[in-house]
């Protein structure tokens, strides 16, 4: 439990900072701030980490990027991280463009869910927020189905005049292939200009949207997965949309049961907070596990009550960074 009283029991694990996508909303343009390889934890670092944080009772463990899936061991990391004792679930959050052929090697190494970014069907407009192919990623979410995993979940980050066309496909083709869909609001984590007051689009007013042409019906005791989404099932379509307003929810954080990885061995609280703390020099430096422990406890104890994001907060490093 942190100082707040909340139960933080699922641990976000950046694998890499880097990405075969350049996402608007993850990292500035024409980005040259990657870290050196070095830095990265190895696998076996990761899972250290993991195992120790499992002995410390967390039961929830996602691997993200940068795209996770650009790392060569990300299958074995995940296999290693499944296997631990007192690992409950093992997820991962991609950008689905190498999921057609990886889906059946990660299910067969026990990962249970996906989470696939998937911010317009338009081949244009994903194009111009991604800088990629979205025929790459229909055909990774095709494969995550046909692999079987327990849940393939879609994101979408929101953006005006960007794809809020899209957001109506979108919910017709999650209806189709009966995956919940999940609209985010976009977050201050790149640079200055990404998020003004031309390009957010709050989920309140998605929501009145989709009130125009569907009945929203409340989902209150639908919690699938770790996340902190508030869903709704779209009457007529048949959508299950998960409205994430990390900007607007003014409760968001209340329930926060997350701390964070990232590639580069810092423990990192909360994604709207600066504060890190480093576990990479614990790792090389000591071969008994009480340092790790240190770490991660220290952070546990330093995590704040919400986020800083509405308080003119500076991006420090990107999203790509962090981790998604
Ligand atoms: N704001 C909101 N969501 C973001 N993501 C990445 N950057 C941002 C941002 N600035 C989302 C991605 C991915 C998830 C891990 O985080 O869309 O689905
Ligand atoms: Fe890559 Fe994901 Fe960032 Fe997009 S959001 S650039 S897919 S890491």
């Amino acid at each position: 439990m942190d100082s707040f009283g909340r139960t933080v029991d699922y641990l976000r694990i950046s694998i890499t900072d880097r990405c075969n996508e350049r996402c608007l909303y993850c990292m500035p343009a024409g980005y040259h701030g990657w870290e050196q390889q070095a830095d990265h934890l190895t696998a076996e670092e990761i899972v250290r980490v993991a195992r120790v944080a499992a002995g410390l009772g967390f039961r929830k463990f996602r691997i993200t990027g940068g795209e996770p899936l650009v790392r060569r061991d990300a299958v074995e990391i995940v296999r290693a991280i499944a296997a631990l004792p007192g690992v409950a679930c093992v997820g991962l959050s991609t950008n689905g463009t190498r999921l057609a052929t990886q889906a059946q090697p990660l299910r067969d190494a026990g990962l249970r869910t996906v989470n696939v970014s998937l911010d317009a069907l338009d081949a244009e407009i994903y194009r111009r927020v991604t800088g990629g192919d979205v025929t790459a990623v229909l055909a990774g979410i095709r494969a995550a189905v046909a692999a079987g995993f327990e849940r393939v979940k879609l994101n979408c980050v929101l953006m005006r005049g960007v794809n809020e066309g899209e957001l109506w496909p979108l919910a017709q083709f999650a209806a189709e292939h009966g995956l919940p869909l999940r609209l985010i609001e976009l977050m201050p984590v790149t640079s200055g200009e990404v998020l003004n007051e031309k390009n957010f689009l709050p989920v309140g007013e998605v929501m009145q949207r989709f009130a125009q042409r569907d009945e929203l019906i409340p989902q209150p005791d639908t919690r699938i997965g770790w996340g902190p989404a508030k869903y709704y099932l779209l009457k007529h379509t048949g959508a299950l949309v998960g409205f994430i307003g990390a900007m607007t929810n003014l409760h968001f954080c209340e329930s926060c049961n997350k701390m964070r990885l990232t590639a580069d061995g810092k423990v990192r609280p909360c994604l709207g907070d600066h504060g890190e703390l480093d576990v990479r020099t614990a790792l090389r430096s000591s071969a008994s596990d009480e340092a790790v422990r240190d770490v991660l406890l220290a952070a546990l104890k330093g995590k704040p009550l919400e986020h800083h994001f509405r308080d003119q907060y500076q991006p420090g490093r990107p999203m790509t960074a962090i981790g998604g």
